[in-house]
């Protein structure tokens, strides 16, 4: 063996402890694979490491085998034809936009979107005109985008080609895709949904509906951030003649790795497999595990979860909001206890909240654990004294035209209380949700500076902040 694997030894030590998983993948390891006869695969792994043999078909020109797949895909999902994404629903948005809206041109979207399609922004040289999601107080969440925000915008921006907007976002809110989809269609616009966290929707009725039923034009969705699949692996679904497809798959091979992982690609066709036989099981199980452990917790004084009620629209409950601030404790300290003292690990920390990501991988015992850890934080942790996290907000701030140029050459760092006023060099995302808080070419403000500073007091990871703590503006 060689002297220093740095990555995989944290991966040998981190699972010599027993974890639970509340965080992405969806798989929470081998024990569904084993269940559904893959053990084969998960030892063989090196073996089945190959790349474009002869037989073995090509992901940008799929003939046979992977062909096979996608297609089962598309009639498990009900859609005109699908791809197999081994760079992630990243790659799917990317190449998504960048096939729907020509270089140069208009693309509406939710402010709240992830990264990727800032990034689809950049590479198409595309104009975003902004939506901004709803705010759920009670939470401190972004909720869903209102379909007569999106009519408006469609119709103050006519060249606009293309909408996207996620659905489930990251807390498990969903828009109402069907009114949206009707109104994009109206206007004769492609309706994008990143629904990165719903590959599960379409296999259950007790949760909301999946977006390829509610007439989007693509859906782009990360099986392996709720499904069985391995990370990285996703699935693209082009669900209506409004698509044009050869251009959307030169997109795909532009974005995507020359390499496809067969790795990645078995796992998603194994998925197919377990849930073509038994989906609908295995998400109303999950679903029904959440019923319980919400009932369980219910009665915990001071600790909050939130549910479709509490937010009036569609929530998806397979992610768990927490919020303990009650009894004084913000989502970080949550976050740190379940992990420190209950070997819990969560997906997300906002200022207030702790997230939980389940999957169909996890168990009903990984939910009674998790409640009874709740309970034990209370005890051990909990106050009397309520405490107040800041706002979360999307600022419709000034947004300031600058060239590719002007960006790559005219920036410099300065510290956060400094660059207030200043023009955005930068993108600068609290990571996760991965959503930028601060777009390049919009003012720094000082709520957005206040904002960034609790949340790095919050332990919360910032991109684009360098280790100084400092931002990038225009000079
Ligand atoms: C809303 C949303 N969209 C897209 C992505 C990107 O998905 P992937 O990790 O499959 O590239 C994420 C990742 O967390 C996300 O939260």
């Amino acid at each position: 063996m060689g002297v220093s694997t740095p990555i995989y030894d944290f991966l040998v030590n981190y699972k010599k402890t027993d974890t639970i998983s509340f965080h992405m993948p969806g798989h929470k390891e081998s024990d569904i694979l084993m269940r559904y006869g893959y053990e084969d695969f998960l030892k063989n792994l090196i073996n089945y490491d190959i790349t474009e043999i002869y037989g073995a078909d090509n992901l940008y020109h799929a003939e046979t085998i992977i062909k096979e797949g996608q297609e089962r895909y598309a009639k498990l999902y009900g859609a005109k034809e699908s791809f197999y994404l081994i760079n992630g629903t990243t790659a799917g948005i990317l190449a998504a936009v960048l096939s729907s809206v020509k270089k140069g041109g208009q693309l509406i979207m939710a402010r709240n979107s992830h990264k990727a399609v800032f990034n689809a922004l950049r590479l198409g040289d595309i104009q975003p005109v902004y939506i901004y999601p709803e705010i759920i107080k009670g939470f401190n969440i972004s909720g869903p985008i209102d379909p007569k925000e999106i009519e408006d915008t469609i119709i103050n921006n006519p060249q606009a080609q293309a909408v996207i907007l996620p659905s489930p976002n990251y807390y498990g809110v969903c828009s109402d895709i069907k009114s949206i989809a009707k109104i994009t269609h109206q206007y004769g616009k492609i309706l994008i949904v990143d629904e990165a966290h719903g590959a599960h929707l379409k296999f259950s009725d007790k949760l909301p509906d999946a977006a390829i039923d509610s007439g989007a034009d693509i859906v782009i969705n990360s099986v392996h951030k709720t499904l069985t699949s391995l990370t990285q692996s996703a699935v693209l679904h082009v669900n209506s003649e409004r698509v044009d497809i050869e251009n959307l798959k030169d997109k795909l091979q532009l974005v995507q790795s020359t390499s496809p992982s067969y790795l990645l690609m078995a796992s998603l066709d194994i998925c197919a497999s377990i849930m073509q036989q038994d989906g609908e099981k295995l998400v109303d199980q999950l679903a029904e595990n959440i019923d319980l452990f919400y009932e369980k917790v219910e009665n915990i004084q001071g600790l909050k979860v939130m549910k479709s009620e509490d937010i009036g629209c569609q929530f998806d409950k397979t992610k768990i909001n927490i919020d303990m601030t009650q009894i004084g404790l913000t989502g970080s300290q949550v976050d740190r206890f379940l992990r420190e003292e209950h070997n819990i690990y969560m997906e997300l920390v906002s200022t207030n909240l702790v997230m939980g990501l389940t999957g169909i991988g996890n168990s009903k015992d990984d939910f009674d654990q998790l409640a009874e850890a709740l309970i034990k934080i209370k005890e051990k942790h909990g106050t009397d004294k309520e405490i107040h996290t800041p706002e979360i907000f999307f600022e419709k701030t000034e947004q300031v035209a600058i060239s590719i140029q002007t960006l790559e050459q005219h920036k410099e760092w300065v510290s956060l209380d400094i660059s207030m006023g200043s023009v955005c060099a930068t993108s600068v995302i609290p990571y996760p949700p991965g959503i930028p808080l601060i777009c390049p070419g919009e003012r720094i403000s000082e709520t957005a500076v206040k904002y960034l500073k609790a949340l790095k007091d919050s332990e919360i990871k910032i991109l684009g902040l360098n280790e100084k703590g400092e931002i990038q503006r225009i000079c």
